[in-house]
Order: C-alpha cells, then sequence, then structure tokens
C-alpha cells in the first residue's frame, strides 16, 4: 500500500519524507490555500521535493480548460498528476490527457458509478472521499469495497486513491480491502505511530533499568 501525504506544506512534506513514509503527494485549491506562498512556487518545490506522483488539481470548468491547465501543470515535474473533478467535462479532458500519456486523479468520488466512469475514460488515480460520505451518515468504506470489486472484475488499471481520511480505522480498512493508495494529512499519518500500550511498555522498561543500573 502506498501512502501519500495530503497537503501542500512544504515542512510537513519534509519531515514525513525524514520517516521514510512518503509515496507521493495530494494537493487541491484548498490545501493550496492555507499556505502563504504563491502556489507555482509551492507546486514546484513540492514537485522537486518529492520522488512520487504529486497532484495538482486544475479548477477549469470546461474540458478545454482543464486540458490547457493540466499542460500547463504538468512543467512543474516529471511527477505531476494532474487532478480532475469528477464532472461530465471532466471525463472529458481525462480521456484526452490520458490518450496523450498524462496521468490524472479524477477526485470528488462519491459513486461506485462515478469511480467506473472515471476507470473508462482512462483515470490513472479515483478518489473516492471516504470523510465527507461519513459526515452525511453514509458509509465511505463500503464504497471503496465496491470501486474495488468493480475495478477488480473487469480488470481496470486504474488505482484506487482513498482520500478524506479522518482517522486511522480508515486507513486499516482500506488496507485490509486493499487499496492502492490512502492518502493522509499529516497529523493522521503521525498518529499511526502512536499507541498507549508502547509507551505504558517504554515507561516500565526504563524504570526497571534504572534499577539494574542502580545496583552497578
Ligand atoms: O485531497 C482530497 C481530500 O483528501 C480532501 O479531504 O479532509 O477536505 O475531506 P477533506
Amino acid at each position: 500500500m502506498e501512502f501519500f501525504i495530503d497537503t501542500a506544506n512544504l515542512d510537513e512534506i519534509r519531515e514525513a519524507k525524514a520517516y521514510g513514509l512518503i509515496d507521493g503527494v495530494t494537493t487541491n485549491p484548498t490545501l493550496m490555500a492555507r499556505e502563504k506562498d504563491d502556489w507555482r512556487s509551492i507546486a514546484k518545490a513540492v514537485c522537486a521535493e518529492v520522488d512520487g506522483p504529486v497532484s495538482l488539481e486544475v479548477v477549469g470548468l470546461t474540458a478545454e480548460e482543464m486540458v490547457a491547465e493540466a499542460k500547463a501543470l504538468v512543467a512543474f515535474g516529471s511527477n505531476v498528476v494532474v487532478k480532475i473533478p469528477m464532472i461530465p467535462e471532466g471525463l472529458k479532458a481525462v480521456r484526452s490527457l490520458s490518450d496523450e500519456g498524462i496521468h490524472t486523479n479524477v477526485t470528488l468520488v462519491f459513486s461506485p458509478l462515478q469511480a467506473l466512469l472515471a476507470a473508462k475514460a482512462g483515470a490513472t488515480y479515483v478518489s473516492p472521499f471516504v470523510g465527507r460520505l461519513d459526515g452525511i451518515a453514509q458509509d465511505g468504506m463500503q464504497l471503496v469495497h465496491d470501486i474495488l470489486t468493480i475495478f477488480n472484475n473487469y480488470g481496470f488499471a486504474t488505482k484506487v486513491l482513498v482520500a478524506s481520511v479522518r482517522h486511522p480505522r480508515h486507513v486499516v480498512d482500506a488496507a485490509t480491502m486493499g487499496a492502492h493508495v490512502v492518502t493522509v494529512p499529516f497529523n493522521v499519518l503521525m498518529s499511526f505511530a502512536k499507541h498507549p500500550l508502547t509507551d505504558a511498555g517504554l515507561e516500565t522498561f526504563l524504570a526497571d533499568w534504572k534499577k539494574v543500573t542502580g545496583k552497578e
């Protein structure tokens, strides 16, 4: 399973990289808006910092606009994946970009049929937003399960990138189901390493070791 980090913050990306924990990065306009620097310099720096895929999102609403933006975005690095919204014009753009060998990540996916259409259009990734579905009392992980089943049934190469992750349980479920990628905010990523029994166990070991060295 690949871990992408869902951020446009370079410090977070560098720290996650130091732990050897990041296979790629996903950004979106909201994440870009949280940063102070110009989005172009952020995009360029993130692409240079990360070896794996970096998703950069278009904001045009017609296929022509999206394709034009995509061509500008891929200039930021050879690892750029163009994030396209799951709307009919987006599918047209994905088809055209896919035919040109440009990688795409179809975002804002909330139903299995949206994912199927994106895969048929040639998407490299689809991004089901699990946390936002849970937030309206639907089942985000059931969506991931349905998409994986459909893709496996028909042998689609499109990867399932689980997005809008809110907590470690989402990631455990995604891994159990065999989802290809999860994208996680930095704080969620770091929470995976923590367990109260690890902390309590370490405290006991250190206290007991003091008794050992106290005898010397
Ligand atoms: O990058 C897309 C996705 O992960 C957004 O998540 O937290 O805004 O629902 P969120």
